[in-house]
């Protein structure tokens, strides 16, 4: 056991704060990666730490959080909230992590938009963030870090704690020299050498280590052998940490006496039709354009199937102040309009769309009634819920049709993987998974679920803090307890 003190970094706090009229609620947030870490937190992580704090932009002011965590004590773990002018977290979040460092490391560098305001925001949000930890870590704690929006932090505290414990985990793509040298070089120096602050850097595959160690080969002209790095004389691990789901939460979901009432009742309205289904955040990487062009072109190359399928397409809101965001609503609001109205009938709906949040038991009954899950991403992380997907057929039946551009298809290879931009493919896909037998269904689904429940949430948070204690008991010269 470590018994030392744990601090999480991430941009967001896990929760969302909501004030009506006279009260203040919080509650815990959803996405990648506050699953994962609540998840570990509550799981294998609960004993392993002596205390565990977790430091982010709460999303209100001092006045309500100070309202808010009086209420609502945490129970896993205490928060360190850190604030920010909202002028410099509109630059900082909107500007330079979600339109230049998301569009450009999920390779759309058209979309990318080089600010300098952006980017000085981006170093003092930043700041904010090192000043307000400064207060409170000591060089014997672990720190770990996520995430693109906090890229130069780790460098920021090395300054500060050259002993410290430091891990950082990027939840995106890195990508290759080739699009990463498209970033002003000063810019390109102050994120890699920020990340070199860390003692050891995850990523989701082998794909992004490797080009994360090809650019520091190239825009800082140091070396590499294939896995460390001496930096500042430290040794630095990169290595891949390929992220989860908490497996037995959703295969266990399964048997949830809600879920299965909600199961029956989509099969009633499902009857003898065969159901597509897909979940995203709306976000020009998750390929939604492409993937209702697919679709659109199964239609109407199988004639025999109208009348006979329905496609579920839940589409979670996000970032919508973004302009590109906001765009991408009105094209996908519009393709559904003309596709259910020039193929449709006043007794056939061939797309049923949700624009809005689903909850955890509909998530499960939707994953569970449906043939085929459709996930076409044109670049992403991970994608968790591919695994999501998987993980919560206890009933070993369903077709996953998954974009071989998302880090997920490196492991579910039973998959029936697709190019995203092959509208061909998806549609000649969609046909193959609906008449898979059901033998095939299970095998595949089977092996998936073995690798998933081998590697799941906790063996993945497990796995990233032991290579770091090794890494720093390493580099301090200790012996491996
Ligand atoms: O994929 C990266 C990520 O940060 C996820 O961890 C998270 O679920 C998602 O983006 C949501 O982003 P935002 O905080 O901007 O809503």
């Amino acid at each position: 056991m470590m018994k030392k003190r744990l601090f999480i970094i991430s941009n967001r706090l896990p929760l969302t704060i909501e004030t009506t009229d006279n009260n203040v609620t919080m509650r815990q947030s959803s996405g990648g990666l506050i699953s994962a870490i609540t998840t570990y937190l509550k799981g294998s992580g609960k004993e392993f730490f002596s205390e565990k704090i977790w430091a982010g932009v709460p999303g209100c002011t001092e006045k309500i959080w100070d309202i808010a965590n009086n209420e609502h004590s945490p129970a896993d773990y205490n928060y360190l909230p850190v604030f920010m002018k909202s002028k410099m977290y509109e630059l900082y979040y909107n500007g330079f992590s979600n339109s230049l460092l998301w569009p450009l490391f999920h390779y759309f560098p058209s979309f990318a938009e080089y600010h300098s305001s952006y980017f000085d925001a981006y170093m003092e949000a930043n700041r904010s963030f090192a000043d307000i930890l400064s207060k409170q870590v000591r060089n014997e704690d672990f720190v770990w870090i996520h995430d693109y929006h906090l890229l130069p932090l780790a460098g920021m505290l090395r300054e500060k704690f050259p002993k410290l414990t430091i891990g950082f985990f990027l939840h995106i793509p890195f990508p290759s020299y080739e699009i990463f040298r498209v970033i002003p070089k000063q810019w390109q120096r102050e994120i890699l050498t920020g990340m070199l602050g860390a003692d050891l850097i995850g990523f989701h595959t082998v794909d992004y280590s490797s080009h994360f160690l090809s650019c520091v080969e190239m825009a800082l002209k140091t070396g590499h052998d294939g896995q460390h790095i001496s930096w500042e004389n430290r040794q630095i691990k990169v290595d891949a940490f390929p992220i989860s789901i908490d497996f037995d939460l959703f295969n266990n979901a399964y048997d949830n006496t809600k879920v299965e009432a909600i199961r029956k009742t989509y099969l009633k309205l499902k009857k003898d039709k065969k159901l597509l289904f897909s979940v995203d955040r709306l976000d020009y990487t998750k390929g939604l354009y492409n993937r209702l062009k697919g679709f659109k072109k199964f239609l109407l190359a199988n004639p025999e199937y109208h009348g006979k399928v329905v496609f579920a397409l839940v589409v979670v809101p996000s970032r919508d102040s973004i302009r590109k965001y906001a765009e991408r609503k009105k094209i996908i609001d519009e393709f559904i309009g003309n596709l259910n109205s020039t193929l449709g009938t006043i007794n056939w709906q061939p797309i049923i769309y949700q624009y809005n949040h689903l909850d955890f038991e509909q998530l499960i009954a939707l994953y569970t009634t449906c043939d085929v899950a459709l996930i076409t991403p044109l670049r992403d992380g991970m994608n968790l819920v591919s695994k999501e997907f998987v993980a919560s057929r206890k009933d070993k039946q369903g077709v996953l049709i998954l974009s071989e551009m998302a880090g997920a298809a490196r492991e579910l290879t039973e998959a029936l993987l697709i190019n995203p931009n092959d509208t061909d493919e998806i549609a000649e896909m969609i046909k193959q998974g609906f008449e898979m037998e059901k033998k095939e269904q299970e095998e595949r689904i089977t092996a998936m679920q073995e690798r998933i429940s081998r590697y799941d949430v906790n063996a993945w948070a497990g796995d990233f803090l032991s290579q770091l204690k090794e890494v720093k008991d390493v580099q301090l010269g200790f012996e491996i307890k």
